[in-house]
Formats: structure tokens, C-alpha cells, sequence
């Protein structure tokens, strides 16, 4: 049986692997996509998300447009990391079929939460905002959703927009406070995503002669030197996709419940993610985080699905050499 699973994302290089690998398993069903600001303004974010439905004939997974700015702070974008419009890659034109739903996104995660009470997971891959609204919304939403797993934080290392914080948590830090204080989630921070990475001689060995191999390999390499330098990895992180890949296999994430809270001062704890690994507080556990992950069976998941992904579309262009 397939676990129904909706996306928020901010597409996003790394997200569309994460959604390429999610819409790819017959484990998983994507019952929609729901769109953030983040990598790009939200509705580049939201093109984004059509442009990889649109890539891989799934236009049937339905999108619902979200928030377009963080709760209490300015809107902040990383098109510097990503590229211009929040992603790179070669998309064919957007048609009607693809065309957002005519719902909030917050409001479209309550209505699946609803309609697929005790067995929906949410994979929040962007900033917390949607998720955040759609609590306001529905405060039992915790409890109508099977699990709440986010790309977000730094539990024990280092962030990647200040020394103390990761981008999602950064970019709405109100959001993340909130969901992480009410929604007991699990947290895949960045400490463990930074090192999912697909080694670099097996992302050149990717067919380059059709759009997909093309953006597939854009996706895989979007960290320029400075970044891989200053990272000390090899090739790009692919954090959100660490995510998918901890749904479909239980063995990939190790994980341990903490006491934790989110910083939302406008300095240097913003968006700083707390782990009171001591117990010095003495508050019950209000969540999870990944504390290591199993970095070959990540890069097999993502790789087996990409691999199905090219033959199903070589097979499909040699059965119509004119399409
Ligand atoms: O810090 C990594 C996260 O922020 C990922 O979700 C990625 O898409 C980025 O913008
Ligand atoms: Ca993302």
C-alpha cells in the first residue's frame, strides 16, 4: 500500500530531486504539491513546481499556490544559490493542466489532513510558513496527520545563512518556531543533509541528450566552486531529497527525541534551532531530529529512481522517434 505524502516546497534545485524521487515511488503517493517563497518568490516557486509536473507527465498531482512572504519578517530569496527564477534546469512550456488549485496552500493542507485523517504525511521542504498557517487554521492539524517530517535546522553543527541557522528556519523563523514547538515534527537539519550528495562521476555519467538528463544534472551540480569549497563536499547537497529518501526507507535516518525550540530574535538567533540535549530545561520531548544518516542508501534511492525516470523516457522516445 502507498503512504499518501504532501510536498510543501520551494522549488528549488535540491527540492526537485526531492519531488523528482517522491512522485517517482509506487510507495509513496504525492497527493499534491503546496508552494512556499523561499528559493524564489512564490509564484516562481509555484511555476517551478509545475515546470517539474509539467517535465515528467504528472500534471495530474494537483499544486496549491501558498504564502508569498514569511509571518513577521521581510521576504528573503536565494536565487544566488539556485539561479535565476529559483532553479535551473530546461522545462517545456506550462499548459493549463498544471494550474494551481483554486485554494490557499494552507488551507489545501487542512483539506487533505482532513481527508486523510491519522495517514497523511506532510514533508514540509521550504520555509515553515504554510505549515504554520495552516495550524492557525486547524490547531488539531498535529493530530490529523500520520507525521510532519521538515527540512529544517541545525541541530548540532553549523547553518548555512548565519553561523547559528539553516535557510528554512532563517527565512521564517516565526513559522519554525511555531511548528516545532506545536506540531511535534521530525527534523532533518542540515548538520546531517549537508553531506547528501550524489558523488560527482556518477552525476557526469547522465545522459545529457534529452531535457530531463539535462536538468537532472543541473539540479545534482547547482553549488558553484566557492560553495563545494566552502562546504568541503564534492558535489551539491541534495537536503530535501534526504527527506524522501528517510520516508520510503526507515533505515536511512537515525534519529532521537529532544526538547526543542526555535530563536526568533532579529539577530544572531534567528532562526537558530535549540536542542536540549541535556535535559537542562526539564520539558518533555517536543519532537524529533536526525542525528545520522546512511548516505549510501540515500544515494541508492535517488539514483534507482532517476535511472527509471531516463529508461521510462529513452523507451518512450525510441517508441516515437518524432515526439
Ligand atoms: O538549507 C537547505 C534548505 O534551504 C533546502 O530546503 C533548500 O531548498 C534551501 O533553500
Ligand atoms: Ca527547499
Amino acid at each position: 500500500m502507498s503512504r499518501p505524502v504532501l510536498l510543501d516546497t520551494d522549488p528549488g534545485c535540491d527540492d526537485a530531486v526531492a519531488i523528482l524521487v517522491a512522485l517517482e515511488r509506487a510507495d509513496l503517493e504525492v497527493v499534491g504539491l503546496t508552494t512556499v517563497h523561499g528559493n524564489a518568490p512564490v509564484s516562481e516557486t509555484t511555476e517551478n513546481a509545475r515546470s517539474i509536473l509539467e517535465l515528467v507527465d504528472r500534471t495530474d498531482v494537483p499544486v496549491a499556490k501558498g504564502a508569498d512572504r514569511p509571518l513577521n519578517v521581510p521576504l528573503r530569496t536565494s536565487e544566488h544559490i539556485h539561479g535565476e527564477g529559483g532553479i535551473r534546469g530546461e522545462f517545456p512550456a506550462l499548459t493549463a493542466a498544471s494550474r494551481p488549485v483554486d485554494a490557499h496552500a494552507a488551507r489545501y493542507i487542512v483539506e487533505r489532513a482532513r481527508a486523510h485523517e491519522g495517514e497523511l504525511t506532510l514533508a514540509a521542504i521550504g520555509p515553515l510558513t504554510n505549515v504554520a498557517l495552516a495550524l492557525a487554521m486547524e490547531p488539531e492539524l498535529p493530530d490529523l496527520l500520520d507525521e510532519l517530517v521538515v527540512m529544517g535546522g541545525a541541530a548540532f553543527g553549523p547553518g548555512n545563512v548565519t553561523p547559528l541557522a539553516e535557510a528554512n528556519f532563517h527565512t521564517d523563523p516565526h513559522a519554525a518556531r511555531r511548528v516545532v514547538r506545536d506540531c511535534s515534527p521530525a527534523l532533518v537539519g542540515l548538520d546531517v543533509t549537508a553531506n547528501a550528495a550524489v558523488p560527482p562521476a556518477e552525476i557526469e555519467s547522465l545522459p545529457r541528450d534529452d531535457p530531463l538528463g539535462r536538468s537532472v544534472h543541473e539540479w545534482l551540480t547547482y553549488y558553484d566552486d566557492a560553495q563545494l569549497e566552502q562546504y568541503g563536499i564534492e558535489s551539491a547537497a541534495i537536503h530535501d531529497a534526504l527527506v524522501i529518501a528517510a520516508l520510503v526507507d526507515d533505515g536511512v535516518l537515525e534519529t532521537e527525541r529532544y526538547p526543542m525550540a526555535v530563536g526568533t530574535d532579529s539577530d544572531i538567533a534567528r532562526g537558530a534551532l535549540v536542542c536540549d540535549a541535556n535535559g537542562v530545561t526539564g520539558d518533555p520531548p517536543n519532537g524529533s531530529v536526525a542525528l545520522e544518516a546512511d548516505y549510501e542508501r540515500f544515494r541508492e534511492i535517488v539514483s534507482a529512481s532517476i535511472e527509471r525516470y531516463l529508461e521510462r523516457f529513452e523507451a518512450e522516445a525510441s517508441e516515437d522517434p518524432v515526439a
